[in-house]
């Protein structure tokens, strides 16, 4: 188990169903990673929020307290609804530690990801285990690596 001075880290990630009307979804997305990265920065928690057909999928990664205090503010957020968490607890090291969040916008290209996780045809984030859902959020941070790689080169 990861120790972040004295506490140690706590891993979360949940799937929600997106309440925001499609032409004002990029603009939301942004405001969002805006207030994430401002308030995660505040209290060290790190993370990544995809965003797929409907469905948020985030992991919220730092110390214990201050993941379920942000989760239990996200989780109120009238934007989307129908949260679920589908893996919480100890984690060993952070998955995200690139970002104090970032969203990613699934793309055609980025679908053989689903493919991996036999979700192509049916994206159904809620029924992931809880182990799926870390694959399948780890897989999408390596397409973001790289997406910025390319834009940087
Ligand atoms: C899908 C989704 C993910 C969010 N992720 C975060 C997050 O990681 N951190 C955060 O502080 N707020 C997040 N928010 C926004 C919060 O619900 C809330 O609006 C915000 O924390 C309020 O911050 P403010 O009082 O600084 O404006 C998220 C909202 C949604 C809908």
């Amino acid at each position: 188990m990861a120790r972040i001075g004295s506490r140690t880290l706590h891993q979360l990630i949940y799937a929600s169903r997106i309440a925001i009307p499609w032409p004002d979804q990029g603009r939301e997305v942004d405001q969002i990673i805006e207030a994430s990265v401002r308030n995660n920065q505040a209290v060290d928690v790190t993370g990544l929020l995809l965003v797929h057909d409907g469905w948020f999928v985030q992991a919220l990664e730092g110390p214990a307290e201050a993941v379920l205090n942000t989760y239990r503010r996200i989780s109120d957020d009238a934007r989307h609804g129908d949260c679920r968490v589908l893996h919480a607890g100890p984690g060993e090291s952070r998955s995200f530690e690139d970002w104090h969040m970032c969203a990613r916008h699934m793309t055609p290209a980025d679908e053989a990801i689903l493919d991996t996780l036999s979700m192509k045809g049916l994206f159904e984030p809620h029924r992931l285990t809880g182990k799926q859902a870390l694959r399948l959020l780890k897989a999408v941070r390596g397409v973001q690596h790289s997406t910025r790689l390319r834009a940087l080169g």
